[in-house]
């Protein structure tokens, strides 16, 4: 039995990795993607989620649009990142039509009470957080919940103490996290530490030049980004390791905590981890702080390398 996901994400050049990561792995099925304001605005985030669907030859696959902003706070993307088309500048064609007969929200409350599905959250939690106020009943059906943001001892990545899936939508982060379900959080703690080189680039094109050259195309800009703002030889993908601890999580450890989001404040978007439990709270989350780096790019270059080829031209 496969198990199933919805892959909720701001598709950004690292969301489109952890989605090849979850289209090429055989004991996943993707049964949704769906779209949350972020990296890049949603209907750009949308056209991007198609063009690595048509990539993957896999436009069987629906994709949902969500949220346009975030609850509360006025929307602020990451296309400085991203580059202005939000993949990297690769400006790939774009792929026509592929218009969903229903919203995000409405794809949730529906595939929830039809299939027991695991949610993979690798943008800001707006849609999660919608989800919550509006169908909480779907919401409680999700398997396993998983999140891409926050650090714990990690520096943050848009103030000192805030990654920026939480800083964007800190509102709907702390939604979330108070919804009564444990999140899984991959914060920077563990993204960190997964650093796509040169080298391994190049290898990854030795291997499957279909693969690498596209991989190549759509994170160059990345690479630029890292190496002018962290003075790093390399770019950090984050949201694929979300995909791979779901996949094993072996790859990664941590330990149950009560975290709570600052939605206020100079240090809005931060994820408090109660690890002394001050508080008294019961927990709410895991907090993933060991990863085996090694694993996860085995995991990584095997589905991606090995199970990506380019389909015949019909
Ligand atoms: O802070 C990194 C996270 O924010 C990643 O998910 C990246 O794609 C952006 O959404
Ligand atoms: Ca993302």
């Amino acid at each position: 039995m496969k198990r199933k996901i919805i892959i909720d994400c701001d598709p950004g050049i690292d969301d489109s990795l952890a989605i090849m990561l979850a289209l090429s792995h055989p004991d996943i099925e993707v049964v949704g993607i769906t779209i949350v304001e972020g990296n890049c605005p949603v209907e750009m985030g949308f056209e991007n989620a198609k063009k690595v669907l048509k990539f993957m030859n896999r436009l069987d696959v629906p994709i949902y649009v969500g949220a346009h902003q975030p609850l509360k706070r006025e929307y602020i993307n990451a296309l400085d990142t991203h580059g202005s088309d939000g993949l990297g500048e690769s400006f790939l064609d774009s792929v026509a039509g592929y218009e969903q007969d229903m919203d995000a929200l409405s794809f949730y409350s529906h595939i929830l009470r039809q299939e027991q599905c695991s949610v993979i959250a690798i943008g800001p939690l707006t849609n999660i957080a919608q989800l919550i106020q509006q169908d909480k009943e779907a919401y409680d059906r999700i398997d396993t919940l998983i999140s891409m943001g926050g650090c714990y001892k990690s520096h943050g990545n848009c103030s000192p103490v805030a990654e920026y899936n939480y800083w964007c939508d800190p509102d709907a982060a702390q939604i979330v996290y108070n919804a009564g379900k444990e999140v899984h959080m991959v914060g920077l703690d563990v993204t960190r530490q997964i650093v796509l080189t040169p080298e391994l680039l190049e290898n990854m094109k030795q291997r499957n030049a279909y693969v690498g050259d596209f991989v190549e195309k759509i994170t160059k800009f990345y690479f630029k980004f890292h190496l002018e703002w962290e003075h790093l030889v390399g770019c950090v993908i984050n949201d694929p390791l979300a995909v791979a601890y779901f996949i094993d999580p072996s790859i990664c450890s941590g330990f149950s905590s009560y975290v709570q989001i600052e939605t206020q404040s100079i240090s809005i978007g931060q994820s408090i981890v109660d690890d002394h439990s001050f508080y008294r709270k019961p927990s709410n989350a895991y907090v993933l702080t060991q990863v085996d780096v090694d694993k996860f790019f085995d995991l990584f270059f095997t589905c991606l390398l090995e199970n990506i080829h380019e389909c015949e031209k019909n």
